[in-house]
């Protein structure tokens, strides 16, 4: 069963990593005048079952790592002269809730939040845009007001939009009682005027500010991000702000080299930009809901978000692991889709087809502006599952063509490639390597029998736009699963890009079908000594209308680019320069050029950002790059590079994306891996320098100075 938590005791479903249990203590003082005050701990995210004690007193317990909980602690804490507080965190992380790593411990942020008593319940806005033209947007705002005082209050609700700019853009205030030890909802409206829509090209947010008053104070002020925008998913497609657009999407696990699933704000925003450059403009935050800070940044920078349910489950503790996602989320434009579950077992049976319709209507009382989608595998026939949401997903459904049908037969359903298909390639390999496990990067020739290429999968829906969209599995390779090979592999290669996020030749496909960036890409690389005069397959990606090969200054040929495909030639092997030169209309759109390299002779480093934050979570990714005396990249390299860091900021982690690479992610050093291996800079939290070196036995060391501010 996928929601059985042995599930994930399959041999490396979890990077073959052990598991176990574990204590957090913690001391912290609280001032006398907080006392009286609302206070309580949220936690965003421990992995595990966690138990939590305040100062001995039991607080609760917690199954789910992918939901937040929070406990109110304003009678257990102690105040001023009380003395200390002491905070305990047990964490049991030897269950499984997936297939797929997924650490252990606290992993999220954790909040000391204190209010007055008087105060915004806990995800207590809610802003919907039930109307939207050119000139106006009707904005609906509900807001709890919580009174936890021993009285009734009457006290001022203030909710105030303001744009972009900080200029107000919209306002209302009243006057509203609320009984003691209770809570009321109040509802407004307000007209914004001239909207600015959100959508990933232009990621316009709006901020409503709440405040609570009583007399003149101001007691409790609350801020709510949202967007403005309208979508519809339909029979022939989906449509955003009532424009077709096409949903070239990614699944997503959380995991990133170096960290684990520990991502500061930082990473994650860097692993969502690495898709958005690829031209990426959705996200399915597979298979569950994703920490808060990713879909902050979704909103900021435009990526569209299915946010997912962790299982099919309508017992007490799964209806409110839902309740508390869509309420933790509903005010974020990025996401669109609620998925209520991911390849059950019982889908298509008529148990799961209950648990289903429990789960969905859930969802709409909580949020009907929204659609349902069940991400299936198989059933989509059967006892009625499929019609218990309003979008049924197909996972690797174009290869059974299942969906196709399926449009046809079922005039109502609505259709969504929901994991479409998976490349499964090794960066920078070119031959299978079933010793060390590695996958040839030309798509197809190790594909799982359950799946297709990407270029098939996006081929699919070009052809039949009902499709929606294709969600590929996945956009980065994840630690755990790995496919086709166990040990000595520990990650996935089903990603576009690999752990570190260097992308892999599939990444170029992507590019010239998602992206009007003028671009051309060739594989594999030509560094082929000892096979001179070999047949080579040589592929190419391009946007342009043509490409012209070239080795060594000598044409090879001309041939018309694929629409929404590539090139290939086979070319004896002989030492020197492969050039792709592709032209569109006639005129020289872009060159790529690989060359037989020398051997390593340098080490290079290209931090993302020189100067960072000195706020002890910024961080800093170095790309490190083995490079010969020409300064190519040497593309078979795997030496090993020593970092020093002195200064402002630490090491965080390291990785190569090497699929079975066991060397420690928390170290000083690490081999590169065809080329490349990556380093985490972390600042600290003074000002300053922060000088970095990669060194490597006999290669010239790179230096580099990140500024921390
Ligand atoms: C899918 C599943 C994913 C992952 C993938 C591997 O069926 O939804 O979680 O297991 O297969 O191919």
């Amino acid at each position: 069963m996928r929601n059985d938590p042995n599930l994930g005791s399959r041999p490396g479903s979890h990077g073959y990593l052990p598991t176990g249990i574990g204590l957090y203590r913690k001391m912290f003082a609280l001032p006398a005048e907080d006392c009286g005050k609302k206070i309580t701990i949220h936690f965003d995210g421990v992995m595990g079952v966690s138990t939590v004690w305040l100062n001995g007193h039991l607080l609760g317990t917690h199954e789910s790592g992918y939901t937040e909980v929070h406990y109110d602690i304003s009678d257990q804490a102690r105040y001023g002269d009380e003395g200390n507080n002491v905070i305990v965190v047990r964490v049991d992380a030897t269950r499984y809730e997936g297939w797929w790593y997924e650490g252990g411990g606290i992993y999220r942020h954790t909040w000391l939040q204190k209010t007055d008593r008087l105060h915004v319940a806990h995800w207590g806005t809610y802003v919907t845009t039930p109307h939207v033209t050119e000139q106006r947007a009707e904005v609906v705002i509900r807001t709890v007001i919580h009174n936890e005082y021993e009285k009734d209050r009457v006290c001022w609700l203030t909710s105030t939009i303001v744009n972009e700019a900080g200029e107000m853009v919209a306002f209302t205030s009243e006057s509203v009682e609320v009984a003691w030890f209770d809570q009321v909802e109040v509802e407004n409206r307000v007209d914004v005027a001239l909207p600015q829509c959100w959508s990933p090209d232009h990621p316009v947010l709006y901020q409503l500010i709440t405040e609570v008053s009583m007399g003149k104070k101001v007691v409790d002020t609350y801020e709510t991000h949202f967007g403005i925008r309208t979508l519809a998913f339909t029979r022939e497609g989906f449509l955003l702000n009532g424009k077709p657009v096409l949903l070239k999407g990614t699944c997503n696990h959380q995991d990133f080299a170096g960290v684990g699933v520990a991502l500061p704000d930082r990473v994650i925003a860097y692993k969502l930009q690495l898709l958005k450059e690829m031209g990426c403009n959705a996200y399915r935050s597979a298979h569950h809901p994703p920490t808060p800070e990713l879909l902050a940044i979704c909103d900021r920078i435009g990526m569209m978000v299915i946010d997912e349910n962790r299982k099919l489950d309508s017992s007490p503790s799964g209806l409110a692991d839902l309740e508390s996602l869509i309420r933790r989320d509903r005010n974020h434009p990025s996401i669109i889709v609620w998925c209520m579950e991911n390849e059950e077992i019982l889908e298509g049976k008529i148990t799961g087809s209950r648990i289903l319709r429990t789960l969905a209507n859930l969802t709409r009382k909580l949020d009907p502006t929204r659609p349902t989608l069940a991400a299936m595998n198989h059933g989509w026939n059967g006892e009625g599952y499929s019609d218990q949401v309003d979008i049924v997903g197909y996972n690797y459904g174009q290869r059974k063509q299942q969906d196709l049908t399926d449009h046809f037969n079922h005039p109502s359903r609505i259709i969504l490639g929901s994991e479409s298909a998976s490349s499964t390639t090794t960066r920078g390999i070119y031959a299978i390597d079933t010793e060390r496990g590695y996958c040839p990067s030309y798509e197809g020739i190790y594909m799982p029998s359950w799946s297709c290429t990407v270029e098939k999968a996006w081929n699919d829906v070009i052809e039949n736009p009902f499709l929606t969209g294709v969600f590929l599995w996945t956009g980065l390779d994840y630690r755990g699963e790995p496919t086709p090979y166990r040990w000595p592999c520990i990650s996935s290669h089903f990603g576009i890009m690999d752990t570190c996020g260097f992308p892999k030749d599939v990444y170029y496909y992507l590019k010239s079908v998602w992206t009007e960036e003028p671009m051309v890409h060739l594989l594999p690389h030509w560094n082929w000594a000892g096979k001179e005069g070999e047949l080579v397959d040589v592929w190419v990606y391009s946007n342009g209308d043509e490409v012209e090969l070239q080795l060594n200054g000598r044409t090879l040929g001309m041939q018309p680019m694929i629409k929404a495909g590539h090139l290939e030639w086979k070319v004896p092997f002989e030492p020197g320069e492969l050039t792709a030169i592709s032209y569109k209309e006639g005129e020289l759109f872009a060159e790529k050029k690989v060359k037989t390299t020398d051997s390593p002779y340098r080490v290079h480093m290209e931090p993302d950002r020189t100067d960072i934050q000195a706020d002890g979570t910024d961080v800093c990714v170095v790309k490190v790059a083995i490079r010969d005396q020409a300064d190519n990249l040497v593309p078979i390299a795997d030496n090993e590079v020593y970092f020093t860091v002195e200064g402002a900021g630490t090491i965080l982690g390291v990785g190569n994306g090497n699929p079975s690479s066991h060397e420690p992610d928390k170290a000083n050093r690490r081999r590169a891996f065809n080329g490349y291996c990556l380093l985490l800079i972390q600042s600290g939290s003074t000002p300053g320098e922060i000088v970095v070196s990669g060194t490597s036995i006999g290669l010239q060391s790179a230096q580099i100075t990140i500024a921390a501010r």
